[in-house]
């Protein structure tokens, strides 16, 4: 299995998913969230999970999917509390429809996705079912802890690591042991692939931090700046804070309260230039990359999908949407 042919199947397992969707009013915000399509990162990791360890596709298929719709239900919640307007160069969920839609929608993805989980063979129901649960808790505490820090002006680094390993790393990860426990691969095995998910998941996080502040919108598909605009604790605004003298340091808080947007990002990115926090995250983020990549080469798995998984994973690093 290459990454384009795994890429292939998660798009046609999606496009039956969407097919199969009846014309009811709740069901149009999730055609039209998942048809705005996405790099589908999680899914193609999961079935290159599996065939690196010698799995089908059909035992991971479904798993997988279910990764990629409660991913897309979790952006639809995400945009409402980020306030944002634009997810992948259209507009989001809630702005298209409206708030209640959204939550509602979201909801029925949560049951699909689960639907999706079990709806796989016997004897890995429970392991993956538990994966899965544990997985999409985690990813709520991590979302609590990205709005709990927008009003927290002590954030410590190690609480941001904490906070993007719960919302964006585990469900990473669990992808790919999905791959591992279909495929049947040995625990110790699906643990190492797990680690690499995680590390990869906060260089990715890192990244799309970074591409938030300092991305093209048009490749991005997301408003600019809106994580300065919500006061998110990023690493860009943590470093930017530590770097600081106290003159920078007091125009970044006052920053924070600026009404005017445009002035706000403005006058933010720029300070986040001159203290060279864009150079700092590229370097935390490359250094949870080499971590991840030292998991991944520890495990004991089909070496020619190991290229696919190293390509993968470098093109992730460089990424500009
Ligand atoms: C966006 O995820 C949310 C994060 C966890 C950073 P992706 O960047 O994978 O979004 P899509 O699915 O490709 O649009
Ligand atoms: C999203 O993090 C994490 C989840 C949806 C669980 P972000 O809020 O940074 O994602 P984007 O930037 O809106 O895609
Ligand atoms: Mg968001
Ligand atoms: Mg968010
Ligand atoms: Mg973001």
């Amino acid at each position: 299995m290459t990454l384009n042919e795994s890429k292939k199947e998660v798009e046609k397992g999606i496009n039956i998913f969407i097919s199969n969707l009846s014309e009811q009013e709740l069901y149009r915000p999730i055609s039209y969230i998942l048809e705005l399509g996405g790099k589908r990162l999680r899914p193609s990791l999961a079935l290159l999970s599996s065939a690196f360890f010698g799995g089908n596709v059909e035992d991971i298929l479904h798993p997988a999917l279910a990764v990629e719709v409660f991913h897309n239900f979790s952006l639809m919640h995400d945009d409402i509390m980020d306030n944002a307007p634009i997810r992948r160069g259209q507009e989001t969920v809630h702005e298209k429809w409206n708030t209640n839609s959204a939550i509602l929608s979201g909801d029925a993805m949560l049951v699909q996705a689960y639907k999706l989980v079990i709806n796989t063979e016997d004897s890995n129901i429970k392991p993956l079912n538990e994966l899965f649960s544990q997985t999409a808790i985690e990813v709520c505490e991590g979302q609590q802890f990205d709005m709990d820090f927008e009003t927290r002006d002590n954030v410590s680094i190690e609480e941001y690591i904490e906070m993007i390993t719960l919302k964006t790393s585990v469900l990473i990860a669990c992808a790919l042991k999905m791959g591992a426990i279909t495929a049947g691969a040995a625990d110790n095995e699906a643990n190492l692939i797990y680690d690499y998910g995680i590390n990869m998941g906060i260089a990715f996080q890192l990244r799309d931090d970074y591409l938030d502040a300092f991305g093209q919108m048009e490749k991005v598909g997301k408003q600019k700046g809106g994580d300065i605009l919500a006061n998110k604790k990023t690493y860009l605004a943590l470093k930017a804070i530590s770097n600081a003298n106290e003159i920078e340091r007091a125009q970044l808080i006052e920053l924070q309260k600026e009404p005017n947007p445009k002035l706000k990002v403005e006058q933010t990115l720029r300070l986040f230039t001159s203290l060279g926090v864009d150079k700092d995250i590229e370097h935390l983020s490359k250094s949870y990359f080499a971590k991840a990549l030292a998991s991944l080469r520890s495990c004991e798995g089909n070496p020619k999908i190991l290229e696919e998984f190293l390509t993968f994973s470098e093109g992730l690093m460089v990424r500009e949407y």
